[in-house]
């Protein structure tokens, strides 16, 4: 089977800083992958760089087949790779329902009463709060629309970075269960980064581990949980 999305061998930098170091990283097709690792590791990087922002400075990114590693960030994005980015980025003076057009609007896509509805049969909340402004929601709403806006595209590649961040626990079993349910109702493609390693190895088929700007284990989600040297880094005390 061909992969939807490959990274060999890519490096991104921020001035002479190198923030990624020669990333192997395959997503096959129907796939959730999760990329763990601590603050600071690079994992934003490497979904932004995915994106062409910052460019790979060596290396390349395929996309069902095709070098994408030199495209500019908006075609990108017209191809069929959806970023709900670290911190949300909703537009808070605008509604809810206008920030999910500015999502199918990146992607030039125009069936959008369809797009609409998968969006809120996925998360109702968003349906009943459609004329709110998205700066007026809570943290877990803002969540599911930064993710609503990110599927207005109808992407076959999600990329979800850090999505549990400043939630609480049960908000973010709403929020992974969602995805779950997405992922085997659509066959919705995902790469999620997560600090949150337990539950993000517990969702996904496979997972990496991003140390550094490296990539220092990939397996399938419970053989890294079960992986002694995880569950020090990376689980000890970390959830209940
Ligand atoms: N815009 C930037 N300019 C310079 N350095 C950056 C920038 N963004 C991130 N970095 C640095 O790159 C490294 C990786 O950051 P990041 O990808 O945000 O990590 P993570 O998402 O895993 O917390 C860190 O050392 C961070 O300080
Ligand atoms: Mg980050």
């Amino acid at each position: 089977m061909t992969a939807l999305l490959s990274l060999s061998g890519v490096t991104a930098f921020y001035g002479a800083i190198q923030a990624l170091r020669g990333i192997d990283l395959t997503v096959r097709r129907g796939e959730i992958v999760t990329l763990i690792g601590a603050n600071g590791a690079g994992k934003s990087t490497l979904m932004m760089t995915i994106c062409g922002n910052p460019r790979a400075r060596t290396g390349q990114i395929l996309h069902e087949g095709q070098d994408i590693t030199q495209w500019p960030t908006h075609r990108i994005m017209r191809r069929g790779i959806a970023q709900a980015p670290e911190g949300r980025r909703i537009f808070g003076r605008m509604t809810v329902h206008e920030n999910l057009l500015m999502g199918a609007e990146v992607a030039g896509r125009t069936d959008i009463p369809d797009r609409l509805e998968q969006v809120f049969a996925l998360f109702p909340r968003l349906k009943e709060r459609m004329t709110q402004r998205g700066g007026t929601l809570s943290g877990g709403e803002q969540q599911m629309l930064a993710i609503g806006r990110a599927l207005m595209s109808r992407p076959s590649l999600l990329l979800l970075d850090e999505p549990s961040l400043g939630l609480a626990p049960l908000v973010v079993r709403q929020i992974f269960s969602a995805i779950r349910d997405l992922n085997r109702a659509t066959g919705l493609t995902v790469l999620l980064v997560e600090q949150n390693a337990y539950q993000a190895l517990r969702l996904a088929h496979r997972g990496y581990v991003l140390v550094n700007g490296a990539i220092t284990m990939a397996g399938t989600g419970a053989e890294l949980l079960a992986r002694p040297e995880i569950r020090a880094a990376y689980l000890e005390g970390g959830h209940a």
